[in-house]
């Protein structure tokens, strides 16, 4: 992936940093971005859009790893920014991103949230439901605000990919459903307030997924209702919104396309489509990665600690981390790829797993893998960590949370500071007394 070398001695480097001096200097599990490859795929998905001469944006969906360090990234690269919290618009700010360029997403933004975004004077909201619509417009109205939105709605197509993951599909705590009406209700509404001003429609299918397929059905899909629409009340949207999930390879079982190929059939769709609406101009298309932007980019580093053999049936190794800084393998049986990062130029000959540390048996990070014989204090790395990593990790059995550090050009640099003891215990509020129970 990306920068990555394996030097003589069998050190592992990425963007030109050995990984050894990583993790001696700021110690592991460590999250390690190489932040080259970030900005090559960011200018990927940018320039089919300009190739193709279509105006665009294409919009960093933070949830999928989100720090200050990163926004200041997305920013330099000219991408938007998909926040989905008042944390996460929080951190874009504080980071210097131009609010204007900030598409607030969320099915269930409080009050709070809507006035700070609002303050903030954000680019657009994507409205999830229709309860939602009513209350950014009392806001508005009250405050004297105006402000941009775009129409979440959900066009009834499952993509392949986890059960978890799937959003597109009707049955969804997600957007507006355009098949029984509820879309149509919303436009309406929202085109006869004074205060919103309504950018277009948004749709976001699912996550990982490896096909064209889903990204066109859900175009035609969505075509279908603007003809409709565009008929009935004379509303033809000047944004479409096709939100993220494009797919990338965590290991060799998993087929994406190139970020490409996924835009250019979504121009190549939206073009088709715009044939049937003559004297209408082409929307904007906007695109919202996540996981295609930052995954394959970011990559840990634990250090290898106990291990047991149990012999005929399996081989645990187990390293300083887990499932407090990758969910993931735990909660969607997600497969990761790994190597020994010092000992990258040895033949992975034994087949073995990969323990967490923490209390729990699913605390696993890889369950089968084939590695050179490891050793207490080797380090191990483990790929395509980037996305959904750092931002869902936890303090489950008070882990601390790891350091992140970009490394580009032969430097590193710490973006997030590892976590203390004194950290863990930064909110919590002692008794009073200790007698309180007695
Ligand atoms: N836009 C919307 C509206 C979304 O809901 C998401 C992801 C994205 C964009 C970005 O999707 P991406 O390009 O990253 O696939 N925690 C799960 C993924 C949850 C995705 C939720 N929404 C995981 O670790 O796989």
């Amino acid at each position: 992936y990306g920068t990555m070398k394996i030097e003589e001695n069998g050190h592992l480097t990425i963007g030109g940093v050995n990984t050894s001096d990583l993790a001696k200097e700021y110690g592991t599990p460590l999250y390690v971005y190489d932040t080259a490859l970030i900005r090559e795929r960011a200018r990927g998905f940018q320039n089919v859009f300009k190739k193709e001469n279509v105006p665009y944006q294409v919009a960093y969906a933070s949830k999928a790893f989100s720090c200050m360090a990163i926004m200041q990234l997305a920013e330099e690269e000219g991408l938007s920014l998909d926040v989905v919290s008042g944390g996460e618009l929080y951190t874009a700010l504080a980071s210097g991103f131009p609010p204007e360029r900030i598409h607030f997403h969320g099915n269930n933004k409080s009050e709070e949230e809507i006035r700070f975004a609002l303050r903030s004077k954000i680019g657009c909201f994507v409205v999830d439901n229709e309860d939602e619509l009513t209350l950014l417009e009392d806001i508005c109205q009250e405050t004297q605000q105006e402000t941009a939105i775009l129409l979440r709605v959900t066009p009834g197509i499952e993509a392949h990919t986890h059960d978890y993951i799937l959003t597109g599909q009707e049955d969804s705590k997600f957007g507006l459903d355009v098949q029984n009406g509820q879309a149509a209700r919303a436009l309406k509404k929202a085109l006869n307030s004074e205060v919103l001003e309504v950018l277009g429609i948004h749709c976001h299918i699912g996550s990982q997924i490896f096909e064209t397929a889903g990204f066109t059905m859900a175009i035609q899909t969505l075509f279908r209702f603007i003809g409709e629409w565009d008929e009935k009340i004379g509303y033809f949207p000047a944004v479409l919104n096709l939100g993220g999930g494009f797919g990338i390879r965590y290991t060799e079982e998993d087929t994406p396309l190139s970020p490409e190929t996924y835009v250019k059939a979504m121009i190549d769709e939206v073009k088709e489509q715009m044939a049937n609406f003559s004297g209408r101009q082409m929307p904007e298309i906007w695109i919202e990665p996540g996981r295609s932007l930052v995954g394959d980019a970011g990559t840990t580093l634990y250090t290898i600690g106990t291990q047991k053999d149990i012999p005929g049936v399996r081989r645990y190794i187990a390293v300083d981390g887990g499932m407090s800084d990758n969910i993931r393998p735990a909660l969607y049986q997600a497969k990761y790829d790994a190597i020994l990062a010092n000992r990258a130029n040895e033949e992975a000959s034994q087949l073995m797993s990969v323990a967490g540390k923490c209390c729990e048996s699913g605390d696993m990070l890889i369950w089968d893998i084939l590695l050179p014989s490891p050793q207490k204090g080797d380090l191990l790395a483990v790929f395509c960590t980037g996305a959904y990593g750092y931002s869902m990790a936890s303090n489950y059995n008070r882990m601390t949370k790891p350091a992140v550090v970009f490394v580009e050009n032969g430097e590193a640099q710490l973006v997030v500071r590892r976590e203390s003891y004194e950290d863990l215990s930064l909110h919590d509020v002692p008794l009073r007394k200790h007698s309180m129970t007695r």
